[in-house]
């Protein structure tokens, strides 16, 4: 397949295009801005590689210029579209780029996809990376896909909008869509201002691990890798028009996670902080998988060892955190945690 991947030079869509140019023929074209979450070097090992580098390219640009997208979906089999302003935190500061990435920017390519089909049999897939968060908190139970979306942060609204959009798509114009809703998801390579690196290199550097509120809330993890082969296989067996819940290898609260980073990076469990919760924080999300399993798709990473095998490779690329951590990250993080942390309180062990 031909194949052209948005975002992916991000966490996840660098884990996705690794995995297709290895074990598939594809050759992959990547759609991406390099915002400050973008980095080439997750891609440094595929490029190097003889087997693999021919067939990858890279293109720097924006998924909202339409006359760039439609050149580009013109010669693709399908799109996977990964691109998007990703963490909760900044648009609760600056939802702006969320708008219009997560939102215009996942209609640009639909339209792109509509006019390049219009008047031929042509049938260009859009896979659009979703997530769990599109559902807000889950007080008790597991989200189904046929369950209404509720988001609460700017984030997870312009996500379900855009799932929405999608859905429009498929039902109007024939468009052949599948989404995908991913649960939380952690690995080598993922920007430090996620929970998971935050707290692995702030630890690293004996630094304050600053947990929102009561540091309770759980979320469902998933190794990286499990992430991308989940979204191949809907891109190869999902049904169009449909949703599939991508689950993780079970919940997990925020501070037993900061515990095992200390425990196993032996720091002092006294930097576990309390911080001023985030506004309009959910405190659980969980999705059922059924509809993923019923087409051979299930995790094969477990939390520990996806958390071990993390923490080693932070260990190993200090150079690649440090340089994410560099420039505009400081100010950043000035204005996202040092008051808080300056008012932060202990968290009891319990
Ligand atoms: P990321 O922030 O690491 O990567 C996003 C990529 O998109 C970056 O390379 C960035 O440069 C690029 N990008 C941003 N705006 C763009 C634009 N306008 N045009 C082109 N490229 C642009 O994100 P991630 O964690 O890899 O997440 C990928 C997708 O998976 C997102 O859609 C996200 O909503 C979804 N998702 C993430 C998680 C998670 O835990 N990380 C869980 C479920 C779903
Ligand atoms: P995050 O990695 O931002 O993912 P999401 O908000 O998409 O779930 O956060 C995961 C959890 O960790 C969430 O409950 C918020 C919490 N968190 C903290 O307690 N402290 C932090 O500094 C960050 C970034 C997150």
């Amino acid at each position: 397949m031909r194949l052209l991947v948005t975002g992916g030079a991000g966490f996840i869509g660098s884990a996705f295009v690794r995995l297709r140019l290895r074990s598939t023929d594809d050759a992959i074209v990547i759609l991406d801005k390099l915002t400050y979450a973008g980095s080439l070097d997750r891609l440094a090992d595929v490029r190097a590689d003889p087997a693999t580098g021919p067939r990858l390219e890279l293109v720097e640009g924006d998924i909202l210029d339409v006359s760039l997208v439609e050149s580009l979906v013109e010669v693709a089999d399908a799109v996977v579209n990964f691109a998007a302003e990703s963490h909760v935190d900044r648009s609760l500061e600056a939802p702006h780029a969320f708008a219009t990435t997560n939102i215009v920017g996942v209609y640009v390519l639909l339209e792109a996809i509509r006019r390049a089909q219009a008047g031929s049999a042509r049938s260009i897939r859009m896979v659009q990376v979703s997530t769990d968060e599109v559902y807000g908190h889950v007080a008790a139970g597991i989200r189904r896909e046929s369950d209404p979306v509720a988001p609460t942060n700017p984030y997870a609204a312009t996500k379900a909008s855009a799932d929405l959009v999608t859905l429009g798509y498929h039902a109007t114009y024939a468009v052949d869509c599948v989404i995908t809703r991913g649960v939380n998801t952690f690995g080598p390579f993922q920007h430090p201002e996620k929970l998971i690196p935050l707290l692995i290199t702030n630890a690293l550097r004996d630094s304050v691990l600053p947990l929102y509120g009561d540091g309770m809330q759980q979320r469902d993890w998933l190794y990286v890798t499990d992430h991308a082969e989940a979204v191949a296989r809907i891109l190869d067996h999902g049904d169009a028009g449909q949703i599939y819940n991508i689950d993780g290898t079970g919940q997990r609260d925020n501070r037993s996670i900061a515990q095992a980073v200390v425990t196993m990076l032996g720091r002092d469990p006294a930097l576990i902080r309390s911080i001023a919760d985030r506004a309009g924080h959910d405190r659980r999300y969980a999705v059922d998988a059924t509809r993923l399993r019923a087409i051979g798709w299930q995790p094969q990473v477990s939390f520990d060892h996806g958390l071990a095998q993390t923490v080693a490779w932070y260990v190993r690329n200090e150079e690649w955190w440090r340089r994410m951590k560099s420039g505009p990250w400081q100010d950043y993080y000035a204005r996202q945690y040092d008051e808080r942390i300056a008012r932060s309180v202990p968290l009891a062990d319990e």
